[in-house]
Formats: C-alpha cells, structure tokens, sequence
C-alpha cells in the first residue's frame, strides 16, 4: 500500500505567483499616481479569478464551468502546506465517493484495458461526446505499463508488473482482495490516497465507465496481461 503524501500540491487556478505579479502592478501604479491604499490579498484573488472567468468561454463539449473548483480542488490550491490531518481529511473524503463496481466484478480485459491505456484523446472542444468514458484514459503520459511501448511519462512511478510485485498471482482469491480495491480506488479517484494527486480522478469525474476501468484493471492485474510477464 501506498503511503499517504502531503507533498506540495501544483498550482491551479489562483496562486502567490500572480497574486504577486498583481500586487507588483498595483505597487508600480500607486507609485505613479501617488495612492495609498493597495488591494488586499483577497481583492487580488478575486481580480485573478475575474480574469478567469473572462479569458474562457465555452465551446463544443468543453463548457468553461470546467474551470469552477471542488472542494478538494479549492483546497489543494490554497492550502500548499497541507496539515497531514487537513490531508487525512481530503483523503477521507475522497474514499467516500468511490462507487464499487456493481456486481462486485473488478477485472475485465486486459486488451481494451492496453488501447485505453494508450489513448490519450477525449473532452476537448473539438470532441463531439463528452459522455462518461468517450475517451481515452491517458495512462501511458504519466506511467511506464507495458514493456513493448517506449514512449511514456514519467509523471507517476512505473506501473510495469503491477501485479506481479504484489504477488497477484490469482485475482480473484480472498488475498489479493486489498490490492484489487487499492487499486479500483486508486482509479477511480486517486484523491483517496494522495490528498492533492495530479492523477485525473478518472471515476469520480466521469472520464471512465465502470468497464473501462474494468479494463485497465486487467492490464494491470491479470496474470496473463503482458504488463505481468
Ligand atoms: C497526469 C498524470 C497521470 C495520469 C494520466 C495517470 N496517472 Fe496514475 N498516477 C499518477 C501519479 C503522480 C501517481 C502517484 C501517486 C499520486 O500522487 O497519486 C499515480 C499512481 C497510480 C497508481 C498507484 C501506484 C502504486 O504503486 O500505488 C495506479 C494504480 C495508477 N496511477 C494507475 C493509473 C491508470 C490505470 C491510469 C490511466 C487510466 C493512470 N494512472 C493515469 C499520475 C497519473
């Protein structure tokens, strides 16, 4: 199992940097002109979100509510020195939103499970369905899986014998059990066990269905999928 990081979150959508940057224009201003009172630090961050809110604008599928926070989301971004309980909690949270697959049915086939893997396209303006799972999920940009494929990120630690170091040797016994749901959880919104994880929460936020998580499952945990040999 993984253990629980606190490491500082990526900066999202407000961020010291610009508030600075800000702050710098309105100082250079005061100066000019002779003024006193300069913004504070919440006036500053309801400026940049001003901004925000008017550079994006929708278009096709990619509405710009896309830009509104979570609470997780709102958390991770102002908070870059989370508290492990502040963590303990977003992580808490996180866990309570993971649906279980409904037939209590975890793996499917690792071959779909490989081109979802591999495919890195989906929900962009220009995509004509932004349903639940009309995409792909991306893995290969961040993860090492497969041994054939050589082009990959390196974003999130190598995910090549996945199951096999952690002597999954049949998924469906009681004792691989705790990896299987570690990793459906994982999955399904990586929140759970990385308070502010820059993987995308690929159930929670309805980039995948069950089956296609199903799927990548299996590649990760079927003995027979090439990533287990
Ligand atoms: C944008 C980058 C990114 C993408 C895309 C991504 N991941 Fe991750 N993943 C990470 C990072 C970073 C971690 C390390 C832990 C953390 O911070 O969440 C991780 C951790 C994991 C873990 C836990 C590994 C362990 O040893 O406990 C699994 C399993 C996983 N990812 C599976 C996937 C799968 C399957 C996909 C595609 C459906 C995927 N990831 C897509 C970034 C990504």
């Amino acid at each position: 199992m993984q253990a629980v990081q606190t490491r500082q979150p990526p900066r999202r959508l407000r961020g010291t940097p610009r508030a600075m940057a800000l702050a710098g224009l309105a100082l250079a201003a005061a100066a000019v002109l002779g003024c006193a009172g300069l913004p504070s630090g919440d006036e500053l961050d309801q400026q940049a979100d001003a901004a925000m809110h008017k550079s994006f604008r929708d278009q096709g599928i990619a509405k710009a509510d896309r830009i509104k926070q979570d609470a997780n989301q709102h958390a991770c971004s102002v908070d870059h020195a989370l508290s492990e309980a502040a963590a303990a909690r977003l992580m808490a949270d996180a866990k309570a939103t993971v649906k279980w697959p409904a037939d209590g049915r975890y793996l499917g086939d690792w071959r779909e499970g490989e081109k979802i893997a591999q495919n890195g396209r989906g929900f962009t303006w220009t995509d004509s369905s932004g349903a639940t799972g009309s995409g792909g999920g991306s893995c290969y940009n961040c993860h090492q899986i497969g041994k054939a494929e050589i082009s990959f990120g390196n974003i999130g630690p190598s995910l090549y014998n996945y199951g096999k170091n952690r002597g999954v040797a049949d998924p469906a016994a009681p004792t691989a059990a705790p990896v299987v749901q570690y990793t459906w959880m994982k999955i399904w919104n990586s929140r759970s066990y990385s308070a502010c994880s820059t993987m995308p929460r690929f159930g929670h936020s309805a980039l995948m269905t069950e089956d296609q998580i199903r799927n990548v499952m299996a590649l990760l945990l079927d003995p027979k999928s090439p990533v287990n040999q």
